[in-house]
């Protein structure tokens, strides 16, 4: 199986910086939103990314002016961006880079099995479903696999794939090289909650909020321990806030429907009052702590 055009469905934050390691590994893309405004803005993530990189290259000494230009050039003219999903019909892989619905991205892969032709696989970069709902859904569940890629996609060096009971060895190949085609280290996982990292990160997470929440120790020092004790960029909590607090809960809201006998995945009553009360960590100003931009407060 090889492949050659690949097609990425939603030009988001993890959509857009797909479709751009696609291209700089050398792969035709076809970069699909549901409207031209979405698709102008990912387009245009992409470019600034693009613009900077070369920029940086060029000052590094790594690249004269000249071959950083073609550099831009050649990457962005892999790139085709379309609105008819009639474009993604003779890609090798489509990848699905949507928004985290469950019933969206099975009703998406049920329409696409009857649009990409039968020999392409279709991965999810979903971060909390059953990578086998959706492969079911799509009606070739042997050519399904999950790449889950981390934020943002063209500094993070990680790509998990993923394979469910019915994934063809081949096709799983074909996935795993894509991804190291991309640049990325690419770890092999079984259909499982959370995968690798988000099934050991989410339960860490919880743990220093209820520590938190007993008063076993305040959040700076509950920060400060991982940090220096472990030498973690960030602590917990501000990890947490920065993940965001409303996808930390609907990640663990999911689990613990799913696996409601799994001790790891519960639900700390803080996590809950937050979310309500609109402090989503970051991006809202206030989640663990409190935020002005980029900055604790
Ligand atoms: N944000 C993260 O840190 C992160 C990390 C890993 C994985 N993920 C997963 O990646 C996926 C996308 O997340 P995101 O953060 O990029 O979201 P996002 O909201 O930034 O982007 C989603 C994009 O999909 C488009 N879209 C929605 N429905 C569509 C449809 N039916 N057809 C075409 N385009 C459609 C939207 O216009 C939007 O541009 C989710 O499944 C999420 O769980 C996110």
């Amino acid at each position: 199986m090889e492949i050659k055009k690949v097609g990425v469905i939603g030009c988001g934050l993890m959509g857009h910086g797909i479709v751009q390691i696609a291209a700089q590994g050398g792969f035709d893309v076809v970069a699909f939103e549901a409207d031209a405004g979405a698709l102008e803005k990912g387009l245009g993530r992409i470019d600034r990314s693009l613009s900077k990189l070369s920029s940086r290259n060029v000052e590094k000494g790594k690249m004269t002016e000249d071959q950083a230009k073609d550099w831009v050039g050649t990457t962005r003219g892999r790139i085709e961006g379309s609105t008819d999903k009639a474009a993604l019909a003779d890609c090798d892989l489509v990848i699905e880079a949507i928004v985290e619905n469950l019933d969206i991205k099975k009703s998406l892969f049920a329409e696409l099995g009857g649009i990409v032709k039968d020999s392409a696989i279709f991965a999810s970069n979903t971060s909390s479903f059953p990578i086998k709902e959706m492969a079911d859904a799509s009606g070739r569940p042997s050519q399904f696999v999950g790449l889950h890629f981390f934020n943002p996609v063209q500094l993070m060096r990680l790509v998990e794939v993923v394979r469910t009971d019915d994934t063809d060895p081949a096709a799983f190949e074909a996935a795993k090289n894509f991804g190291t085609a991309c640049g990325k280290q690419a770890v092999a996982c079984k259909d499982t909650p959370g995968f690798v990292v988000n099934r050991l990160l989410v339960p860490y997470m919880v743990q220093a909020i209820q520590m938190l929440d007993r008063g076993d120790a305040t959040k700076e020092d509950i920060d400060a321990a991982m940090q220096f004790g472990c030498g973690y960029p960030m602590g917990p909590l501000t990890l947490t806030d920065y993940v965001g607090l409303d996808t930390t809960l609907s990640i663990l809201e999911g689990w613990v429907d799913r696996y409601p006998n799994e001790p790891a995945f519960s639900i700390p009553e803080s996590l809950r009052t937050k979310v309500a009360e609109g402090k989503l960590g970051r991006k809202t100003g206030e989640g663990y702590y409190a935020w002005e931009g980029d900055k604790k407060q």
